[in-house]
């Protein structure tokens, strides 16, 4: 089989290395059997659809679906219609009522955008005059969900849809802020490890990840692509932070390497409406720590050069899937976006897949360089 990927992060980087050892990768969609689409952005603007009709087998959901993620306040319509736990909120458009609805949460406050953030719109804060603040901020580019706060470890499930079943794939947890310790800013993800200890995926995608895409599909919906269902695993249960309509990044790249099996024939068969098959996983650990250049989340400081990708790309158990490095003409890997590069650790036990993630890290330097020091620990 032939499979075309739309997109360039880690994360694609991760799905062509996996679906290449049992398809061939082609660039363009129009020479291939089928085509992944990666980012959110043109799944939101409709590229699922227009390749569809060019009669391409496309994993990815058409616009209709990829709004789930494209806008939060629908997202909450359609979790609260099939009665799918998820935080208290409110949507504005204005300001009018915020503060209100605010002083009316126990906090923490949780300030979204209803618009494209790139995983970056989100403020968690225990300070009302913050998130008052926040809120008003966003306003100006857009509405806004306010949500109350939720406690316990969060989980990222993905789970594989052919229009009809969610199929889950093994979990993992992402580290969303950008500081160890879980400080700072939130960001698209810091680091991600995988398997998670003690958590039923497939229990979860019945009691959450099913019932969203029968609500999708009751509405007209026929959606072929993955569901990342965020979830808090609250004291009252695993509850949904947020869904999103592609792989995540980096979670696809410590999930799908443990992918036993054809990745591109199990994909195919969900974009052909007809999942037949059932993903198992080899039972070792991955874990991934993003390297981040200066500025990131922020405006970043892009184009110095990388040192020691080769050196830690031959550590034993470790993979390198390059995020955002450009190569000039002489070859000189620089940095060329925020996220730079997912260094990856593998092994028998979690805790030395770390080891291994951890000693890759300390080969690779460039300026402004920045990374969590407490993935999976
Ligand atoms: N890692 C979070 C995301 O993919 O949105």
């Amino acid at each position: 089989m032939r499979v075309a990927v739309i997109g360039n992060g880690g994360r694609e980087h991760a799905l062509r290395s996996v679906l290449s050892r049992t398809a061939e990768i082609v660039e363009r969609p129009n020479d291939a059997d089928l085509v992944v689409i990666g980012p959110e952005t043109p799944l939101i603007a409709g590229l699922a659809d227009e390749l569809r009709a060019s009669g391409l087998r496309v994993f990815g959901p058409g616009a209709d679906g990829a709004r789930l993620e494209g806008s939060k306040a629908w997202m909450k319509e359609v979790l609260q219609s099939a009665g799918i736990p998820t935080a208290r909120h409110q949507a504005f458009a204005d300001a009018e009522g915020v503060a209100g609805f605010l002083e009316s949460l126990p906090g923490p406050y949780v300030i979204k955008t209803d618009y494209q953030a790139a995983g970056k719109g989100v403020l968690v804060t225990d300070s009302l005059v913050a998130a008052v603040d926040d809120a008003r901020a966003k306003l100006e580019h857009g509405g806004i969900i306010i949500e109350e706060g939720m406690t316990g470890p969060e989980l990222t499930l993905l789970c594989v849809c052919d229009g009809r079943r969610a199929v889950a794939l093994t979990p993992s947890r992402d580290h969303k802020r950008v500081g160890t310790g879980d400080v700072g800013p939130m960001t698209g993800g810091m680091g991600a490890f995988s398997p998670v200890e003690g958590v039923d995926g497939d229990a979860i995608a019945k009691a959450i990840v099913q019932p969203t895409l029968d609500a999708l599909r009751q509405r007209g919906i026929d959606y072929r692509g993955v569901l990342y269902a965020g979830l808090m695993l609250t004291p009252d249960g695993p509850k949904v932070v947020e869904y999103n309509v592609r792989f995540g990044d980096p979670e696809t790249q410590v999930v799908l390497p443990r992918f036993a099996g054809d990745l591109a024939a199990f994909l195919s068969e969900a974009a052909a409406g007809d999942l037949q098959a059932e993903p198992s996983f080899i039972d070792d650990a991955w874990v991934t720590v993003v390297l981040a250049t200066e500025g990131y989340p922020g405006p970043v400081r892009t184009g110095d050069p990388i040192r020691g990708l080769d050196e830690a790309a031959t550590l034993e158990g470790v993979t390198i899937f390059e995020a955002a490095v450009a190569r000039d003409g002489d070859g000189v890997a620089r940095t060329a976006g925020g996220r730079v590069v997912n260094v990856c650790g593998s092994a028998a036990t979690l805790a030395e897949a770390r080891r291994r993630a951890y000693a890759a890290v300390e080969q690779i330097s460039f300026t402004g360089m920045h990374y969590r020091k407490d993935i999976a620990s």
